[in-house]
């Protein structure tokens, strides 16, 4: 028997991306690949990108650069460029960049083992298609190995938003839900391997529609497995949030309270500009129905500054939103023209512009950010312990709310779910001790 060849993959973007990653790593274990996280000893590397913004999609040229001494050292080697970048620039790339054997679209990865055939035939191979056949019922059974006590798991693709800074409607495509009974199924193996906590993912995830009562149905139909204890979804839409998902914050011991809800400007001039079919007093209303539901639940959000025509009023009612909702966490970008979106073709804000306003809305954002985190010292929070820290005896967890806590103790075990009171809170994470 040959030794097994090795795989590298980097991946780029959100976390649709870190799942895809998983999947194309196990697609091709059954062509002989074993993952490895050293790109020199690889025999294939596949860079798993993102388009989003301009930096984003640069990167993956930088990073094809860095890989020109690779594979100058080892002919053999195999480079692929696979997710949004792919989608998006996939037939250019096979043109200007000699050194990529692969180009693989985030909807067609299933069809990796055929393509790497071909490149052991010594060709090329290049698949951006939306093809009508469902990947994931091409992917087959996840292996049975162990794993970490977290998982993500796509249910929903796609989206049919089309705001107009944004290129995901494009690079992903159309929206579409996978079926329920394989979410369950999945979710399920998952549970075997040791999983305990599993977020659900999504473009927009809550347009969710697989499932009888949509994504809050679905949820239900989850925690009804044993042994899976924690779930949590991303990224929702607020036009999405119906009645039923947030009553399920309310109902549903296991759907964790936090709630990423980007709503990108508090003006309502710049979200009728950005396509966003909705308004900043209907988010904030919004809002306040699902704190009703769930009074501790911590919101985070994505925003963006200096989209085409914001003026400085226009950016004053971001700021006056974001006092008003307090969130917990929060990202916010400069605005990146995307070349086939809409808004690409209109005026632009000067750059000192976005990073003067970017500068002041992260300062309230981490002000606000820090201030929920410390009001969790003195409280009793459940954690899932992941990993172990950097000191002797030490070990790391998520909160409820996603925090993370420190937690010094002989013998706990990752993947132990326990209650902790919060003794102490960090830049970036809380402290505590077992009860
Ligand atoms: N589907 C999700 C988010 C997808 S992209 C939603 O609707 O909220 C993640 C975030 O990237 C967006 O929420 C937005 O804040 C940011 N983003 C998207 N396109 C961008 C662009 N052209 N420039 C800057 N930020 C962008
Ligand atoms: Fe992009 Fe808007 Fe769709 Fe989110 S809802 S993925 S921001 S087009
Ligand atoms: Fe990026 Fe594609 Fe995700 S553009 S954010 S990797 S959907």
């Amino acid at each position: 028997m040959s030794l097994p060849k090795k795989l590298f993959i980097k991946t780029y973007g959100c976390q649709m991306n870190v799942y895809d990653s998983e999947r194309m790593s196990e697609a091709l274990g059954g062509e002989g690949y074993v993952p490895t996280d050293r790109p020199e000893e690889a025999d294939m590397i596949l860079l798993n990108t993102c388009h989003i913004r301009e930096k984003a999609a640069e990167k993956v040229y930088s990073e094809l650069g860095r890989m020109r001494g690779l594979k100058e050292a080892r002919p053999d080697l195999k480079i692929g460029v696979a997710g949004c970048v792919a989608q998006a620039e996939g037939e250019e790339i096979m043109r200007r960049q000699p050194l990529v054997d692969l180009v693989v679209g985030p909807q067609s990865y299933h069809r990796l083992p055929q393509m790497e055939a071909r490149l052991r035939a010594g060709e090329r191979a290049l698949d951006t298609d939306f093809p009508e056949e469902d990947k994931f019922a091409h992917l087959g059974k996840r292996p049975k190995a162990a794993r970490g006590p977290t998982a993500f798991l796509t249910v929903q693709e796609g989206c049919d938003k089309f705001c107009a800074f944004c290129v995901v409607p494009y690079t992903r495509g159309a929206e579409v839900s996978r079926p329920a009974a394989r979410i369950i199924a999945e979710a399920r193996e998952l549970v075997e391997r040791g999983v305990r906590e599993i977020t659900l993912l999504g473009q927009n995830v809550n347009a969710y529609h697989g499932h009888e009562g949509g994504l809050a149905g679905l949820i239900g139909a989850l925690a009804r497995i044993d042994g899976l204890e924690r779930l949590r979804y991303t990224t929702s839409h607020p036009n999405d949030m119906d009645d039923a998902l947030i009553a399920a914050h309310g109902e549903e011991a296991k759907l964790m309270p936090y709630l990423h809800l980007p709503v990108q400007s508090g003006s309502d001039r710049v979200l009728k500009a950005m396509n966003r079919k909705h308004t900043a007093e209907g988010y904030l209303r919004l809002i306040e129905r699902i704190r009703a539901a769930r009074p501790d639940i911590l919101l985070s959000g994505d925003f963006i500054v200096g989209f085409p025509g914001e003026t400085e009023e226009d950016f004053e009612a971001t700021m006056a939103l974001v006092r008003s909702v307090r969130y917990g966490q929060c990202y916010s970008f400069k605005y990146s023209t995307r070349p086939g979106t809409p808004a690409a073709e209109r005026a632009q804000v000067g750059e000192a512009e976005k990073d003067n306003r970017l500068q002041r809305l992260q300062a309230l954002l981490t002000q606000q950010q820090r201030a929920l985190q410390d009001e969790m010292v003195g409280r009793d929070v459940s954690v899932l312990f992941e990993r172990s820290g950097r000191e002797p005896g030490q070990m790391v967890g998520k909160s409820d709310h996603l925090h993370s806590v420190h937690v010094a103790g002989e013998g706990i075990a990752r993947g132990d779910l326990r209650r902790v009171r919060i003794t102490a809170s960090g830049t970036n994470s809380l402290a505590g001790t077992l009860l």
